[in-house]
């Protein structure tokens, strides 16, 4: 057997040192080569200075609504997109009990052969929720793009317009497309103008741009008005991907393309149910022809499980519960705390995006300022997503609140009083290594003690 160690990562727990592999194995070389990426190197410096990948990385030990210990600590938490908090409803907690009792804990074969009741069922509910002839489901929305994007758009002839910030998932499925024959043009569908253009001038058979509904690092609805009405000019398809808008807008909780009224027409709507229905899985939603055949074509469908019982009979109940007057009011509530806390945050001089949606941006910029502050808020109490790169531009870091509309008026009350410890920790920022940046002497003592590089000579070498 090859003499191969993967074994010298020097972690009490799963934190992620990336560090070369021992051995001479074919595999440890392959490791080895792939660790010398600039992408990578950059992320082991971290890994290294911060002793470890710091919150990118850590465990969530205990749950109880927005409460968590993650890390040996008890905060709250900010950091889970399951905005209006289905996890603990009870009307979905006794519908995933039902469900399990009555059909155990997973659902057969393939939907290729035959499909239990209740995901047709659910099928039949997603596409009544956002206005559509019919759904498909499958196990999460990036199967779904998978599935569906190589085969509706996988062939010469078709130009897949991909919006820059778009979701890595429809990216890493327009690839297999054009593996398939497909042009790829990736553009920023923020410019307007310019798409339209780049659409008119485009004589391809088939013309498709596909954008987020809601950005889920900036937290921002696109133009969609404006841009179907560009697509109907110029002959080009719609492909939404709402994973953040569902249950969150529309009066019943269909997503941005209830809340703005968008015809199906021309258009297909992919989107999770893992996010604001608090459950587990991804659909696409659209015409009767399209959905007939996709079930014949997508490979996520044909050749993947499906969801298992509970995530199935959980999901109906949440699409009940956010088609009520309790769906509504929790809506309702997300939105003032939307309001409330970008306002808040304003006030304390921190740059936010507008917008009412419950993923709230903090533009922090230098990565290494964007780790220090998110563990700053943890130690205030608060957990939020630390943002780096590739999920956000080079150097463009954020920290990413997800409000939840059982966040109570206390824990949000606690999330501002963090900021404002954060902000007067901030205002000391000149260099990482200013007097008010303790956690660097805290992670460069841990370093020195376990023999290795100062932090100022990793700060040097980022040129931090
Ligand atoms: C816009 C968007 N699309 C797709 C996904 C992937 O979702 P899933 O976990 O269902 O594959 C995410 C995940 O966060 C997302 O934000």
């Amino acid at each position: 057997m090859a003499n191969s160690d993967f074994s010298n990562q020097e972690s009490s727990n799963h934190e992620v040192h990336l560090q070369a592999a021992l051995g001479s194995a074919p595999l440890a070389g392959h490791i080895n080569r792939l660790l010398k990426k600039p992408e990578i190197v950059r992320a082991r410096r971290f890994a290294q200075m911060l002793d470890g990948f710091h919150l990118k990385n850590t465990l969530t030990e205990q749950v109880d609504g927005r409460k968590a210990v993650i890390d040996g600590r008890s905060v709250v938490n900010f950091g889970s997109a399951n905005y209006l908090g289905f996890e603990r409803h009870p009307a979905v907690l006794e519908a995933a009990r039902h469900a399990l009792s009555e059909w155990g804990n997973h659902s057969g074969c393939s939907r290729i052969f035959s499909s239990h009741e209740n995901i047709v069922r659910l099928e039949r509910e997603i596409a009544r929720l956002v206005g559509a002839d019919e759904s498909l489901i499958c196990a999460n929305t990036s199967q779904v793009h998978q599935g569906t994007i190589p085969a509706l758009f996988g062939a010469a002839g078709v130009t897949i317009y991909l919006d820059r910030y778009a979701h890595t998932s429809m990216h890493q499925a327009s690839l297999i497309a054009v593996a398939k024959g497909a042009r790829l043009q990736r553009v920023d569908i923020r410019d307007l103008a310019a798409v339209e253009n780049q659409f008119r001038d485009d004589s391809a058979q088939v013309k498709v741009v596909m954008i987020d509904g809601v950005y889920s690092m900036q937290g921002h609805v696109p133009e969609i008005r404006e841009l179907q009405k560009i697509c109907d000019r110029t002959g080009t398809i719609l492909y939404i991907d709402d994973a953040h808008g569902i249950a969150v807008y529309g009066e019943r909780g269909g997503g941005v393309v209830e809340m703005l009224d968008l015809s199906f027409e021309n258009m297909i709507l992919t989107a999770g149910l893992q996010k604001g229905l608090g459950a587990y899985g991804g659909f696409v939603a659209a015409r009767k022809p399209v959905i007939d055949f996709l079930r014949v074509s997508s490979r996520s469908y044909i050749f993947s499980g499906t969801l298992q019982p509970q995530a199935v009979e959980g999901s109906l109940a949440a699409i009940a519960v956010c088609d009520s007057d309790e769906g509504r009011n929790l809506r309702a509530r997300l939105k003032t705390m939307s309001k409330k806390v970008r306002q808040g945050l304003r006030e304390l001089g921190f740059v936010v995006p507008a917008g009412d949606s419950p993923i709230v941006s903090v533009a922090m910029g230098a990565e290494l300022k964007t780790l220090l502050a998110g563990r700053k808020l943890f130690d205030e109490g608060v957990y939020v997503n630390s943002v780096l790169y590739p999920a956000t531009p080079k150097g463009e870091g954020l920290l990413r609140i997800s409000l939840n509309a059982i966040h109570t008026d206390e824990e949000i009350a606690l999330l501002m009083t963090a900021f404002s410890a954060l902000k007067s920790y901030l205002d000391g920022y000149r260099s990482p290594l200013g007097p008010n940046f303790s956690y660097l002497k805290e992670f460069a003592g841990r370093q020195l003690r376990r023999g290795r590089r100062s932090s100022s000579e990793w700060v040097k070498k980022l040129g931090l």
